[in-house]
């Protein structure tokens, strides 16, 4: 069973620092680039299908922001395995979407899926670093798609100017960010004393090595010249009966986590704590797969326009749930 939370905010209110999606994408290594991610189709894939309750509502939200008057163009940056891009193709069937990543073997992947579900003529993979700048031919969207892949770029605020820049008129950007409301997201315990000790000393690392991880992205945004059209907060929490992929990713989450700490910062863990990692990781009766699992992920996300092309209303105060 899933629950979906959603929580609207005013615009500028932002939130400390996420967690995110953190732990699970790309973590392993210092300097977050995309190249971690090159072999994590399988850790995004199980992630989305996993917490994919409020996919669904977001690319709704898109698909109202977006003009009904034309052929869309959109962009998808930092697209990975491309939950996003294949539902944005799926949501609007008229929309030709450029997906950009660093990895190749995730684009190449989104390919061919795309091609299994019949809109391979509508998509275009494009090998991009969005540290080195943005394609000069990447012009008139309507749509600009960022999930979860902003943090890890160097200099958002730069690319956030291009994507200023790149939107035609009526043009919308959906930015998708994590939030950290308590511990990292996502969480699996439900005793969650352990990972939010164990996320304090991540959180201290990816403060150094992706600044811009758990910003305060509307302020971000609104320095960058937008206007924020739709601020909301999922909090997604799954309740048994779980699926299987809980426990899939439940430990493939925590063995990113061990790859984390082996890369440096293992030593900062408290050894009591260090010990019952290691044993959520293994297969033995420690395993996490045998402990009481209560997944759940905040996603943020806002939906913006370039301040001064069009005014955008902000949502009002609103909670809603699914179950
Ligand atoms: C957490 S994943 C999110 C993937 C996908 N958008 C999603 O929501 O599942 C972040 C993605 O950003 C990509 N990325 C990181 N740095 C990048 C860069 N400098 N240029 C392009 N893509 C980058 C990674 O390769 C990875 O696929």
């Amino acid at each position: 069973m899933v629950q979906v939370m959603t929580h609207a905010h005013d615009s500028g209110q932002g939130h400390a620092h996420d967690g995110g999606h953190g732990h699970g994408h790309g973590h392993g290594h210092s300097d977050g680039k995309g190249a971690d991610f090159a072999g994590a189709a399988e850790l995004l894939d199980l992630d989305a299908e996993v917490f994919s309750g409020y996919l669904a509502d977001v690319v709704a939200l898109a698909a109202a922001a977006v003009p009904s008057d034309r052929p869309l163009r959109v962009a998808d940056l930092g697209c990975g395995s491309g939950t996003g891009t294949l539902a944005l193709l799926e949501r609007l069937p008229e929309a030709h979407v450029t997906a950009l990543d660093v990895a190749v073997p995730l684009l190449n992947g989104l390919a061919a899926r795309a091609a299994l579900r019949g809109s391979a003529d509508r998509l275009v993979t494009r090998v991009a670093d969005l540290d080195a700048g943005w394609p000069d031919d990447l012009t008139d969207l309507d749509l600009v798609w960022a999930s979860t892949s902003l943090h890890h770029v160097a200099d958002p605020p730069a690319r956030l100017a291009d994507v200023r820049s790149a939107l035609a008129p009526g043009g919308a950007l959906v930015l998708v960010e994590i939030d950290d409301v308590g511990p990292f997201q996502p969480t699996f315990l439900a005793d969650d004393g352990l990972e939010t000790r164990i996320w304090e000393v991540v959180r201290a690392d990816l403060a150094r090595a992706m600044p811009y991880h758990g910003a305060d992205w509307g302020r971000v945004l609104a320095d960058a010249g937008f206007t924020i059209a739709t601020d909301r907060l999922f909090d997604i929490r799954l309740a048994p009966p779980l699926p299987e992929s809980v426990s899939r990713l439940a430990v493939m989450s925590v063995q990113r986590l061990m790859e984390w700490f082996a890369s440096g910062t293992a030593d900062r863990l408290r050894p009591q704590d260090a010990a019952a990692l290691a044993e959520l990781a293994g297969d033995g009766p420690g395993s996490v797969v045998h402990r009481e699992l209560a997944p759940r992920a905040l996603r943020h996300v806002w939906v913006a326009r370039p301040r001064g092309l069009s005014q955008g209303e902000i949502d009002g105060p609103e909670r809603a749930s699914r179950t």
